[in-house]
């Protein structure tokens, strides 16, 4: 495939990407910069789309930009697309649509959203089925969990534990744990999803579907510190915070997704983590960013005051 990246740079890097492929900075929020990418480089048969800002738990305090972005932003270039007769969109949602209490999480799992950011991955989903009924735009959803590999943004405090953590040992600094870290979460190297991904649009049982897509293996978050500051090479220090309200336990079910794409990689964590570890250290501590003016700051978690 011949390739087009769109990034406003918000939350990624120019040096991710490939030197050779053409890049449109701009923002997808804005329909004549969409304009501007398809007469500058379209027609495109496939788009797809990863742009938002995931940052869950701090949706609740920035529920606008949070549907500006993910949701508004995601009607924008489905609609560009429906225009502009796009073949097939791939979407990035998460298993975030699913909310809390519903293990496992299945695609037959009705999804119930606790969080601006879920409901915004979940309305896309909703508009995608039905920009399908109406305008017969093909799409495949999937619903990623914990992602993490090199290149990932490490110094966003808000998203992205594994990064967190790494950046906190680069920095000399304690790991910092909201709650007892007896919390589980199903950590999936990029390298292992990142092809089949790139596949959907060629995988006939793929057509209009949605699938979770990750590990099977879950991991304490406690477990995870320690795993982070062996790769780092240091002693692991942690610091507690309260915890705030969130998926204690998040264990996504894949069996339809290796129905349709068969058997995925399974990187195992040390690996992976030592993979990544190594790049970060080549890339040095990150200073951690600030979001800037919050919509609202009651009930913000500690950690983040
Ligand atoms: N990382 C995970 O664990 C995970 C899990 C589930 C779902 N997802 C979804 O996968 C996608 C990619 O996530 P990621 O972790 O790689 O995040 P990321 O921040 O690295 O990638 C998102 C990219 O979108 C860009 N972006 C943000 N707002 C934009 C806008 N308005 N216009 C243009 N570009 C914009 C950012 O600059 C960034 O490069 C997201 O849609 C996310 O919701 C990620």
């Amino acid at each position: 495939m011949e390739v087009v990246g769109l990034d406003n740079l918000s939350g990624g890097f120019r040096r991710n990407l490939a030197a050779t492929i053409p890049v449109c900075i701009g923002d997808i929020r804005d329909p004549s910069f969409l304009e501007s990418v398809w007469s500058d480089h379209g027609p495109f048969d496939y788009v797809y789309h990863f742009a938002a800002y995931a940052a869950e738990g701090l949706s609740h305090h920035l529920r606008c930009f949070n549907y500006e972005t993910n949701l508004v932003g995601s009607a924008r270039l489905i609609n560009a697309s429906i225009h502009h007769r796009v073949r097939h969109f791939v979407f990035a949602s998460s298993i975030a649509v699913y909310g809390a209490g519903q293990l496992p999480l299945t695609e037959e799992t009705t999804p119930h959203p606790e969080d601006p950011y879920g409901v915004a991955k979940y309305a896309v989903e909703l508009d995608l089925a039905s920009a399908a009924t109406v305008f017969g735009l093909r799409h495949t959803i999937f619903r990623p969990h914990n992602v993490y590999g090199e290149r990932q943004h490490i110094g966003d405090r808000y998203r992205n534990v594994v990064g967190i953590f790494l950046n906190q040992c680069l920095r000399g600094e304690p790991m910092s744990i909201l709650g007892d870290g007896m919390q589980t979460r199903s950590f999936t190297y990029i390298g292992d999803i990142a092809a089949s991904i790139a596949r959907a649009p060629l995988v006939e049982g793929a057509v209009n579907q949605t699938f979770n897509i990750g590990t099977d293996q879950p991991t304490r978050i406690l477990d995870l510190a320690n795993r982070i500051a062996h790769a780092v090479g240091i002693e692991p220090r942690i610091r507690h915070f309260p915890a705030r309200p969130e998926v204690i336990h998040a264990v996504a079910e894949h069996s339809k997704f290796h129905r349709v794409f068969g058997v995925a990689e399974s990187t195992p964590l040390a690996t992976g983590i030592d993979r990544m570890a190594r790049w970060a250290r080549e890339l040095g501590p990150c200073d951690p960013s600030h979001f800037g003016k919050l919509e609202l700051a009651q009930n913000l978690p500690l950690i983040w005051k």
